[in-house]
């Protein structure tokens, strides 16, 4: 088969890697890819959000599958873009991906469908949601009913924070869909349930805690994210069950309710207290580090895994994964997730050992006259495998180390919940 992936990030990466494993591939595009992709695939350099454009390359190359990394393509509706044309693509359409496009849209389902989450308030004005602040319970969270990677998100430990953070929406700081979602704060420990879907049936795709914030111990600016490890230490069988029965199995009703059937990765952020599930938010495809932390941990052959997805036949697909724990650490720019220089050169990568236990993913990089250099914030990701969360950090840490590259900074804590 013909596949070409959309994305440029580490998520890219690892899904190309794996999928370049499969025999059932004969030949692999990246759009628009990184120098990491360019090692395993042919990257194409075009923009993804031109479906027309794109739909040029797909049909003059005989592609048979795209497989579609980030949000903002299927929330535009990409998927019903290429399916009228008869193209196959995995993800899911633009009526789903509003589990991810909009948090109200999200919130609406959680309330019909009695599924548990933070409460909440809409309000289309300013005043009402400033008043309503003062019979409120601090911390509170604010948030943009956008798509703002993360950016549109505020907890909020006192009044007038929070205050500020519903000025800053209403004067269209996230764009001019002037609505905002004001959240009870929820106490306990985050975890990131996945599940591939095809749009009848679904699997679980594992679990992962990804690290937001920039800094050690968790603290300053949030990120897309500065490491993660698979598999959540929360997990557990009991907890599993109400996750699928309180929460996803809910949402897929909903979905079907809509008339739209959910095809593609799932990813719900959930908050835990004492093994009860809450949902915070959906994302409509894998997570950026934690496909990287994950992907290292599958037994199976992805791209069957997606075709099977593809053919409404996933329930015959038995996917294994493998009894180990991985840990991803992001290598970023210095100065993200602010201001960062770009094009600075990335010397020896290729002196870094990389087996199947140590893999070392592009994000933010391109390849110039055989030169690596950085052009994005998020740079490389070191993930490392092993029967201890302890020794894949101290694996990843090893190379990032000897790398030593002048002009990154990473965290050296990731998993420090799990692993002191
Ligand atoms: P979101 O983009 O909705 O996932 O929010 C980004 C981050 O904000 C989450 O990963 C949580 O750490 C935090 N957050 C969002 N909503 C809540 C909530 N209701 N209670 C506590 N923390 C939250
Ligand atoms: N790591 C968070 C995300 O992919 O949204």
């Amino acid at each position: 088969m013909k596949i070409a992936i959309l994305g440029s990030g580490g998520r890219e990466h690892a899904l190309a890697l794996k999928i370049s494993k499969s025999p059932k591939l004969n030949k692999l595009y990246c759009i628009p890819g990184n120098a990491g992709t360019s090692n395993i695939a042919e990257n194409v350099n075009l923009d993804i959000n031109n479906f027309i454009e794109l739909n040029k390359f797909v049909d003059g190359h005989n592609i048979d599958l795209l497989v579609v990394g980030p949000e903002k393509p299927l929330v535009d509706g990409i998927v019903d873009f290429f399916e009228k044309k008869n193209i196959k693509i995995f993800g899911p359409r633009k009526k789903s991906a509003r589990l991810e496009g909009s948090k109200i849209f999200t919130k609406k389902i959680c309330e019909k469908y009695k599924i548990p989450t933070a409460k909440f308030g809409i309000f289309e004005k300013k005043n009402e949601a400033i008043e309503f602040l003062y019979n409120s319970k601090m911390p509170i969270v604010i948030k943009a009913d956008v798509l703002a990677s993360g950016k549109g998100v505020f907890v909020c430990n006192d009044f007038a924070s929070a205050k500020k953070s519903i000025i800053k929406i209403f004067d269209g700081e996230f764009g001019r869909d002037h609505k905002v979602l004001i959240e009870e704060f929820l106490e306990g420990d985050e975890m990131s349930y996945f599940i591939i879907s095809d749009g009848e049936n679904f699997k679980s795709f594992n679990t992962a805690q990804d690290h937001k914030r920039v800094g050690e111990g968790d603290v300053g600016k949030n990120t897309g994210g500065m490491g993660a490890y698979s598999p959540s230490g929360l997990i557990n069988e009991e907890l599993e069950i109400k996750i699928i029965n309180k929460i996803i199995k809910p949402t897929l009703k909903a979905i079907r309710e809509i008339n739209d059937e959910y095809k593609g990765f799932l990813y719900a952020g959930l908050m835990i207290k004492n093994n009860e599930p809450y949902l915070i938010e959906y994302n409509v495809r894998m997570g950026d580090p934690e496909c990287q932390t994950i992907l290292p941990l599958l037994k199976s052959d992805l791209l069957d895994i997606i075709i099977s997805c593809c053919e409404k036949k996933l329930d015959k697909n038995n996917i294994e994964w493998h009894n180990k724990k991985s840990l991803c650490v992001v290598l970023c720019s210095k100065g993200y997730p602010e201001n960062y220089k770009k094009n600075i050169e990335i010397p020896n990568i290729s002196e870094l050992n990389q087996d199947r236990n140590n893999i070392i993913y592009h994000a933010g990089t391109k390849i110039e006259n055989d030169k690596i250099y950085a052009i994005g914030g998020r740079v490389l990701n070191f993930v490392s495998i092993s029967d201890e969360f302890k020794n894949s950090r101290n694996q990843a840490m090893e190379s990032i180390k000897k790398l030593n590259w002048k002009n990154g900074f990473f965290r050296s804590d990731i998993g420090y919940k799990i692993i002191n």
